[in-house]
């Protein structure tokens, strides 16, 4: 009899549960009107007298002992039913953290430059706060040159010789001032012009540089890279270089692409011509190489230069230049898939 107490008692110690119905069952089958403890208390009066006290000890022992747990049992679950209401299921997994995605301008940036990395070009950048020399009078435009009204400058008012860049040629300056020959690098960056903004210009944007100087480099040169370029960023093989004028470069072009004419919006953003104009470039001035003490006489190079938002506009067929500055997220998610 003894014995079998003893194992009740290491049962009920033994018992865990976090199940209410469990532990309603253990209950009632230890402290139930018909559970064992009952039986044992029924049992005592054939107990022996001389083993009565210690049987005695033994069965409240056990009583004891099953009440507490079913005490212990209970309160834990509601604690555990509290917290949960408090807090939810805490096995359930985290929400899904949304991943973020370039903006389409540095997309584009980035392909520019790896692109042209592919064939030795370096990336350089330099002051988005410039001074009249890089931006201006070092590029072979002095003041009161007329070509300086091409590009409507913001001016520092504490500063009248400092300027918001107009473009990224001040980055050719700056870099043809610190490395000499062979140079390929290019820049890309935000440039700033007093212009009204509307659906095709706005008065910050950004431009790619380039610029190539070596010993014999010929303007075929120049026309061989832009139309690798073209390919790579367009898959157009096409392209025409119209005569232009830039101070900086002599001479000078602008570079227009065949588009195609297989489209509605084709013929829309080509005014039904099929080509399109992507950029300017030239061979680089020798009055500007002097500026920066290179030889013109032993060196010479081109350079390009291409605003972002344009092409950008023209791969993803964006109608309005203002979508790129507004943040909405609508708009930017488009370019969650683009690499
Ligand atoms: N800086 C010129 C512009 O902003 C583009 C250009 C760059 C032209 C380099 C020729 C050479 O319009």
């Amino acid at each position: 009899m003894l014995v079998k107490v003893k194992e009740l008692i290491e049962e009920v110690n033994q018992f865990q549960s976090t199940n209410i119905d469990e532990i309603e069952s253990f209950r009632i089958k230890f402290l139930g009107k018909k559970g064992i403890l009952n039986d044992l208390f029924a049992d005592f009066k054939n107990v022996p007298n001389e083993e009565k006290k210690e049987f005695g000890q033994y069965i409240n022992t056990l009583k004891n002992a099953a009440q507490d747990k079913v005490n212990t049992l209970k309160e834990s679950f509601e604690n555990a039913k509290g917290f949960q209401l408090k807090y939810g299921d805490l096995t359930r997994p985290a929400e899904p953290i949304e991943l973020g995605n370039r903006h389409p301008i540095s997309l584009v940036k980035n392909q520019i430059v790896e692109i042209f990395s592919r064939i030795g070009f370096t990336v350089s950048e330099g002051p988005e706060m410039e001074d009249d020399w890089h931006n201006f009078t070092g590029l072979n435009l002095p003041e009161y040159h007329p070509a300086r009204d091409m590009q409507d400058t913001f001016f520092l008012q504490t500063n009248p010789d400092m300027l918001l860049r107009t473009h990224t040629s001040s980055v050719q300056m700056r870099y043809m001032e610190s490395h000499q020959p062979p140079i390929r690098t290019v820049s890309p960056g935000r440039v700033f012009r007093n212009e009204d903004i509307s659906a095709r210009s706005h008065c910050i944007f950004h431009q790619v540089e380039g610029l190539y100087i070596d010993t014999n480099v010929s303007f075929a040169d120049l026309k061989q890279t832009l139309l690798y370029f073209t390919k790579e960023m367009f898959g157009k093989s096409k392209i025409r270089l119209r005569p232009s004028y830039f101070p900086f470069t002599e001479p000078s072009a602008e570079v227009d692409i065949y588009w195609g004419l297989e489209t509605e919006v084709d013929y829309k953003i080509t005014k039904g011509t099929g080509w399109l104009e992507i950029m300017g470039c030239g061979m680089v001035d020798p009055n500007v190489l002097k500026n920066v003490n290179i030889d013109p006489t032993k060196y010479s190079g081109f350079a390009f230069g291409m605003g972002i938002e344009r092409i950008a506009m023209l791969l993803y067929q964006i109608p309005d230049i203002r979508m790129f500055y507004e943040n909405d997220m609508r708009f930017l998610e488009q370019f969650k898939s683009v690499k």
